[in-house]
């Protein structure tokens, strides 16, 4: 059996791109493995959010999740600060992590871009608390987007490291996970980069069937297709790889063909676009409005999901300790 661990930032709410990137390949996968899914709060505090509405924000994340398929019977389903012995792994793997390594990744040359007056110490370490959230249950499948593949590439990184260096085989090799083979990159509506939560060009989960078909309808295109079979420009392109993951091959097929014929009328695909990505949303945003209201359900769900996942990390930092040569008086 693989252990297999997924994660997401507690930046507010999901939007499609975390919904194919990771969370439908972690639901898929919960009934036949062992599984942890977890709200990274702490990633999270790199961008300094109002202390008056982190906890909400984990409060929606856990809804959505929770409405979007994960069963908490089977997979389990917990808070990042809830298992404060992450921290702990992260200190001791970051004696094996290089200053010059992290400054490198392209996460954190974005960020320092992005928030120049704010590079503290929490974005530079961030893919070592992120390799400690894998390494903590020696996670050997890792459901993620694109977006996070060099992540889990330095994550393997310190797990070869660390066994080198102590001579054992105690940390597995990870590999990102995705049912179609390739991981994928959900476009923003915006005609370029990533869906991202902090971008304003995304699709929620909690969206209303309403305000779905009015972004969609908004999105950038072009022209047209000048001559049959010319190359399609990246915005049409995005519309496509939309398209592939919400709708039928069928309709798939049917869109290529007209663009390769130049008749695609582009208010047609978004239209059918539109409510193929009501059919993914609406039964998930039915679910999450009752699940958040209920309290105790939520607080019963990350308690016992606190627990197991306490279990399995604190047996990793007991043996890291032991490794590393520290060890009781
Ligand atoms: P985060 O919160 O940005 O995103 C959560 C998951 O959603 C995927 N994702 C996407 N996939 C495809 N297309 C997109 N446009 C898109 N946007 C987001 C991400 O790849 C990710 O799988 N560092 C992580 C959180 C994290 C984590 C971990 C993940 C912390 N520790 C351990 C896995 C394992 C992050 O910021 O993801």
């Amino acid at each position: 059996m693989e252990t297999v661990l997924s994660g997401i930032r507690s930046t507010g709410n999901l939007h499609l791109g975390n919904y194919f990137g990771a969370l439908k390949n972690f639901v898929q996968m919960q009934h036949s493995e062992r599984c942890f899914f977890f709200i990274a709060d702490y990633h999270s505090l790199t961008t300094h959010p109002d202390p008056s509405i982190l906890h909400g924000n984990v409060k929606n994340v856990l809804s959505e999740y929770l409405a979007a398929g994960l069963d908490p019977d089977v997979a389990t389903i917990y808070v990042q600060s809830d298992v404060p012995e992450v921290t702990e792994l992260s200190l001791l793997l970051s004696m094996h992590a290089y200053v010059g390594e992290l400054e490198r990744t392209a996460s954190f040359k974005d960020k320092i871009r992005k928030q120049a007056d704010n590079v503290n110490i929490g974005l530079l370490g961030y893919p070592v608390l992120m390799a400690s959230d894998i390494l903590q249950h020696r996670a050997t499948r890792v459901p993620i987007g694109k977006d996070q593949e060099q992540h889990l590439e330095l994550t393997r990184r310190f797990a070869r490291r660390f066994n080198q260096f102590y001579q054992v085989e105690y940390f597995p090799e990870c590999q990102a996970y995705t049912f179609g083979g390739e991981l994928v990159k959900i476009p923003g509506l915006d005609g370029s980069g990533k869906m991202g939560k902090s971008e304003g060009n995304g699709i929620y989960l909690s969206d209303s069937d309403a305000a779905i078909r009015k972004k969609v309808m908004r999105a950038v295109t072009d022209s047209g297709p000048v001559a049959p079979d010319s190359p399609m420009p990246e915005v049409i392109a995005n519309l496509f790889t939309l398209l592939k993951v919400v709708s039928t091959p069928d309709t798939v097929e049917h869109f290529t063909t007209l663009w390769n014929r130049c008749e695609i009328r582009y208010g047609d695909l978004k239209k059918q676009l539109a409510e193929d990505i009501i059919g993914v949303i609406a039964p998930i945003r039915e679910r999450i409005e009752s699940i958040a209201g209920d309290e105790a359900y939520l607080s019963r769900v990350v308690k016992q999901g606190a627990e197991k996942a306490r279990a399995s990390a604190s047996q990793t930092v007991a043996d890291v300790r032991r490794i590393m040569g520290i060890k009781p008086f």
